[in-house]
């Protein structure tokens, strides 16, 4: 799968583009400040309806206009060709429409699974020494890609939860009429019940994510310092977890993800029990507080390294190798999962990669459309060429919001 034609309307500094890219390996290069990460956003928004810069759609639409489209023409791998259109408008009021070839679809889930994206950018450096939700952002967008469903699970309990708040809230404020706790044990039900299914995916992933991390980060590292991840949710829940998973021998097939629906439902059953009496042992606390105080909406990952918590204690140099080996390890997650090659964007992280870290991430993704962008052309044109075979690269100059193609 590989994208043919970018079209942007009002998309940060781009009044209108119309630009052609080809299958291989494309490259942006010009000054700061130009408008190269802007082209590799817009490919991200447009296929993944999310940033990986802002979680702000204001921020995306250009100064002075009030909203953005994004089209991709899209050659697919059963050999015809697709149209995705994201679109977003700030005035009246927000609105956002999403369509394939004309037809308007209503669902995020059934919009992200046709174009998968992977992207590198300087951003990654977050996952490991941000904030929590940088990390449950990263997790999230692996686990969306694999199975796009997730993502209305992650929408109905935000809703959930935020009902909740407000519910809390009144309560503090003594704003509330009827019985706030038969309110509250109908929201902390449904919590728990998607709560169940929320943690199932991510210790799943987070444990994928753990394994393939650190073989990487041993490459990266030579070996010498040993990454891991655990995933860090409501506590008591992951070793409820666990402990069913080897009481019933079901370990490897709950990985696979071929856990039967009979155990998945036993185990989910269990799990959404263990939450909601986490949320009622809380619930006085919260109504105290007028805040929802745990639950799936704090979760973490703890990264470590040699056992301590990188976000603590880490050099940037540390960082750095982990946040690649955690990018490679979420390439690695997507092409195992999903059929068709994700097209790989890569935003200034190529020129600070050193040469034999960009060979192999060259040479293992030689299938894949790339998007690169970089300030100096030369730096990186040559050695490119030598591991992809020359006429393979298009070379595009950006300056000032305009793209002109070489
Ligand atoms: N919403 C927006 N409207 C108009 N211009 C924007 C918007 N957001 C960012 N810009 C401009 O885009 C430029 C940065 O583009 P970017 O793609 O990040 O640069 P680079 O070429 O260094 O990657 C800056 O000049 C910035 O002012
Ligand atoms: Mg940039």
């Amino acid at each position: 799968m590989y994208i043919r034609k970018i079209h942007l309307e009002n998309f940060r500094n781009y009044t209108g583009l119309d630009l052609d890219v080809g299958p291989s390996v494309n490259i942006f290069y010009g000054n700061n400040a130009q408008g190269k990460t802007n082209i590799i956003e817009s490919i991200y928004v447009g296929a993944s309806v999310a940033s990986h810069r802002t979680a702000k759609d204001q921020d995306l639409i250009r100064f002075g206009s009030d909203g953005y489209k994004i089209d991709l023409l899209i050659a697919c791998d059963g050999g015809y060709d697709t149209e995705l259109s994201a679109q977003y408008k700030a005035n009246p009021k927000p609105k956002r429409v999403l369509r394939q070839d004309g037809a308007e679809i209503r669902r995020i889930s059934d919009y992200i699974g046709i174009c998968n994206t992977v992207i590198f950018a300087p951003e990654d450096l977050n996952i490991v020494k941000g904030a929590p939700s940088a990390r449950r952002k990263f997790l999230n967008t692996i686990i969306m890609k694999v199975s796009p469903t997730y993502v209305n699970l992650l929408g109905e309990i935000g809703r959930l939860i935020e009902q909740k708040n407000a519910t809390l809230k009144d309560a503090r404020f003594g704003h509330s009429n009827g019985d706030i706790g038969s309110t509250l044990d109908f929201w902390d039900f449904s919590i728990a019940d998607l709560s169940a299914d929320i943690i199932l995916n991510r210790y799943r992933f987070a444990r994928l994510l753990s394994g393939m991390a650190a073989k990487h980060h041993a490459s990266i590292s030579g070996g010498k310092e040993e990454l891991s991840l655990d995933y860090d949710t409501i506590g008591g829940t992951v070793s409820v977890l666990e402990g069913f998973l080897s009481e019933n021998g079901v370990y490897d097939d709950f990985m696979a993800g071929k856990l039967s629906q009979g155990k998945y439902g036993a185990i989910k059953a269990i799990l959404s029990e263990a939450v909601l009496s986490k949320l009622r042992s809380s619930r006085e606390y919260d109504l105290d507080k007028g805040i929802s105080s745990i639950g799936i909406n704090k979760d973490d990952l703890n990264i470590k390294l040699e056992g301590l918590q990188m976000r603590n204690f880490s050099s940037q140099g540390q960082q750095r190798s982990a946040a690649l080996a955690l990018k490679l390890a979420e390439l690695e997650i997507i092409r195992r999962f999903v059929s068709s090659t994700p097209i790989l964007l890569l935003d200034d992280v190529f020129s600070e990669l050193d040469s034999s870290r960009r060979a192999s991430l060259v040479t293992a993704m030689t299938d894949a459309q790339i998007f690169i962008t970089c300030t100096e052309k030369e730096m990186i044109a040559g050695e490119l060429e030598g591991l992809i075979g020359t006429n393979q690269a298009n070379y595009y100059k950006v300056s000032a919001g305009t793209v002109i193609p070489e």
